[in-house]
């Protein structure tokens, strides 16, 4: 199982690099979707000539594929193109091309905005017309400035190029995979409806395809990816509705792929034949992040969840009914508006049930737009800030403990990129920690049982199994 890594150093393998090639330069804020949305943009590109760079300094294009979740994450893009701006300057009469994009969901979200506030943009593109990046560039060099946002009528993904082979196997032997964009759930905090648009799921020919070029190119294991991935319904090939657990089945027939997963979920859309696929697929792994957001019933309501904090326990009860030891992750605000001490208890007691293996967890920051925004009695920043912390202490405690409750255990784990020394890798476990283990770099992309013999501040230590 070292063909990978043996291929990888293979001269024929290597994407062919002119010395004069433009240069990309991809800043990725934000959630997983934004980094397979910058793969894909890095894919588009690399048609017209461009190669990615990790210098911003050299490049001749630099993207800056933005989050618009969060008031600071929009605040940092714009400082960003404040620094930006200088470089322009600085570079100005060198006589290499320099431009720069703005992309992802404050692009979307402010669209022309962006080029009145920061003169030196030169495209705005939304995350539905990726595919038409290059055009933009080229309006871009005959001097226009381009803002393209549209919900654009036309697939994206089928106009995309399809990833070459030798720059999957450059990503390494994990994966995302989108499946799913968009979100009709319309939670009154939440600007993802408006950034991203309505539900829309690919067709399974083009998600099995995608999935066969991954493992073509040493890809090991997948994450699906949705706003609401298991919203995801299509067309089977048996004329039947597929869902997400349907989707799972099939893929996990796939030879070679030996992992699968998926985010982000929503607990309405978690039925049956999904919690089926926890039960049955041995390459589904046994970790689920489901948001719940708050523990408190009027909270959830207001936030327009549509479920209880009962719903959501009993379903946790069922999905590990079906996966014993399935680690939960999920996510957390404090501070939503009118949000009182006794319903953030409310929400400290959900966690304490759970038992989190990992979680997100943030304060309240109200979006324009959103119907929360303009919801009464908004919590002071303090006070948002206080139950924060308490919150993360008590999931960092959960976190810890599940950790230490790995120590002694024999865990399967893919090994997955070089670690910080010499004769270390760094592997993924199924509950998604990292793990460290000593190990060469061609055993990159083997699946090997090793057991747990420490924790760390951000990763466990494990030793391979004698024999393996
Ligand atoms: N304020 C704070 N957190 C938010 N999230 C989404 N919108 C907001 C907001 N306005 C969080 C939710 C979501 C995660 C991706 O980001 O917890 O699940
Ligand atoms: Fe936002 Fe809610 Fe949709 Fe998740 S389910 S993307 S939180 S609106």
């Amino acid at each position: 199982m070292t063909e990978q890594t043996a291929d990888l150093t293979a001269p024929d393998a290597a994407p062919a690099v002119a010395d004069n090639s433009r240069k990309v330069f991809i800043k990725t804020y934000g959630c997983q979707m934004n980094v397979y949305d910058s793969t894909r943009m890095s894919d588009a590109l690399a048609r017209d000539g461009y190669v990615q760079t990790e210098e911003m300094d050299e490049a001749d294009l630099v993207l800056l594929n933005t989050c618009h979740i969060r008031e600071k994450a929009a605040e940092k893009v714009y400082s960003e193109l404040g620094r930006l701006r200088d470089m322009k300057k600085a570079r100005n009469g060198d006589g290499r091309e320099f431009m720069i994009g703005v992309t992802g969901c404050v692009a979307q979200a402010e669209g022309a905005e962006i080029l009145r506030r920061a003169p030196a943009v030169d495209v705005v593109i939304g995350p539905q017309t990726y595919h038409r990046l290059p055009e933009a560039l080229q309006r871009a060099r005959g001097g226009d400035r381009v803002v393209d946002t549209d919900y654009a009528l036309e697939d994206k993904f089928e106009h995309l190029p399809k990833t070459d082979k030798a720059l999957i196997r450059a990503r390494g032997v994990t994966a995302f995979l989108t499946v799913q964009e968009g979100c009709d759930k319309f939670c009154t905090f939440c600007v993802v409806p408006y950034t991203r648009g309505s539900e829309v799921s690919r067709p399974v020919s083009q998600i099995i395809d995608e999935a066969m070029r991954l493992v073509d190119g040493g890809v090991r294991e997948v994450t699906l990816l949705g706003q609401n991935v298991n919203a995801w319904r299509a067309d089977g090939p048996d004329g039947r509705e597929w869902t997400l657990g349907d989707l799972l089945y099939r893929l996990a027939d796939i030879p070679g792929l030996e992992r699968l997963r998926y985010t982000t979920s929503h607990p309405r859309d978690m039925d049956d034949r999904l919690i089926a696929a926890h039960a049955d697929l041995r390459k589904l792994m046994p970790y689920l992040h489901l948001p719940i957001q708050s523990g408190s019933d009027r909270i959830l309501k207001a936030m327009n969840r549509r479920h209880t904090a009962d719903d959501y326990l009993r379903l946790i009860e069922r999905i590990r009914a079906a996966r014993p030891d399935i680690a939960m992750s999920g996510d957390f605000i404090t501070g939503f508006p009118g949000e009182t001490d006794a319903d953030f208890e409310a929400t400290m007691e959900v966690v304490k049930a759970v038992h989190y293996a990992a979680a997100f967890s943030f304060k309240y920051s109200s979006r324009p737009g959103t119907p929360g925004a303009d919801l009464p009695d908004h919590v002071p920043e303090k006070v948002k800030a206080e139950r924060l912390e308490r919150l993360q202490a008590l999931l960092i405690e959960q976190q810890k403990a599940f950790n230490e409750s790995c120590v002694g255990r024999e865990v399967s784990l893919l090994l997955e990129k070089p670690g910080r020394y010499g004769g270390q890798l760094i592997g993924r476990s199924p509950w998604l920690q990292s793990v460290i283990v000593d190990a060469k770099d061609e055993r990159i992309g083997d699946i090997i049982p090793v057991r747990i013999t420490g924790t760390g501040p951000n990763s466990l230590y494990a030793d391979i199994l004698r024999g393996v």
